[in-house]
């Protein structure tokens, strides 16, 4: 199956899922408040809109995309009943975003690089399509680091992720990460996947919650050779 097909799958179920599991979602929302002050931002596995709204009043412009159909469906739904007209919505991947290099002052990725088959690749894309200095922004759940409702497993160092960002498949005591999460992330290991990707990751950040999130900002820097 798909990614897209997976989320589509999930999508009506979606904001309860958020709901139990994003006990750290106000803490981001809190920190985005502080990041993201007007420019052009790009949202990229927006998925129902958990932060939609938040960017679309902070941002000069926004778009937001996200691979399953049917959760930007719902993300247009949830957007038309906040009287929010100005966002452009689209369905599009991470991994091939249809928008030229350098468009974007701020790519914003929420709660997705953990579930991506190839995080890496996603990476590499937000670089191209980032100005120089321009800023990702990347909370991202930490399967890895504790919590009350993590797997248990193997800690994911940057060695575990390959170079071309194909999939750091993680084989927890029980197989494979149990779920959606392809990456049993702890911040160390998401920090050292953002750098890699070419960024030079500015702040990172634990925040508690019933699975941890790791709040990771990083800049494109001003020449990178995009690979
Ligand atoms: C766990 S949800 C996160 C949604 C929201 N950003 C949040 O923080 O609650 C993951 C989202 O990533 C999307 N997604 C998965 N793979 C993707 C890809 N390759 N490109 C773009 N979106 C993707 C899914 O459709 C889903 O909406």
């Amino acid at each position: 199956m798909s990614e897209a097909q997976i989320w589509d799958e999930i999508a009506a179920h979606y904001d309860d899922i958020a709901r139990v599991f994003g006990t750290g979602y106000p803490a981001v929302r809190a920190r985005l408040a502080r990041d993201v002050s007007g420019g052009r931002v790009l949202e990229v596995a927006a998925g129902t809109g958990q932060f939609t709204l938040d960017l679309a009043r902070l941002a000069d412009r926004l778009v937001a995309v996200d691979i399953s159909p049917a959760m930007v469906g719902r993300l247009r739904d949830v957007l038309a009943s906040a009287g929010v007209g100005d966002v452009e919505v689209a369905v599009g991947s991470a991994y091939e975003l249809a928008v030229r290099d350098q468009a974007f002052d701020v790519v914003f990725c929420a709660g997705a690089l953990q579930i991506m088959e190839a995080p890496t690749r996603a990476l590499v894309e937000f670089r191209r399509v980032l100005r120089p200095g321009g800023l990702l922004i990347a909370p991202t759940f930490l399967h890895a680091s504790g919590g009350s409702d993590v797997p248990s497993g193997p800690r994911v160092s940057p060695s575990a992720t390959s170079a071309a960002g194909g999939p750091a498949a993680v084989e927890g005591r029980g197989g494979r990460a149990p779920g959606l999460t392809q990456t049993l992330f702890d911040l160390d290991g998401l920090v050292a996947l953002v750098a890699a990707a070419g960024f030079d990751v500015v702040d990172a950040e634990e925040i508690p919650g019933r699975v941890p999130i790791g709040y990771v900002t990083a800049r494109r820097p001003d020449a990178v050779a995009l690979t």
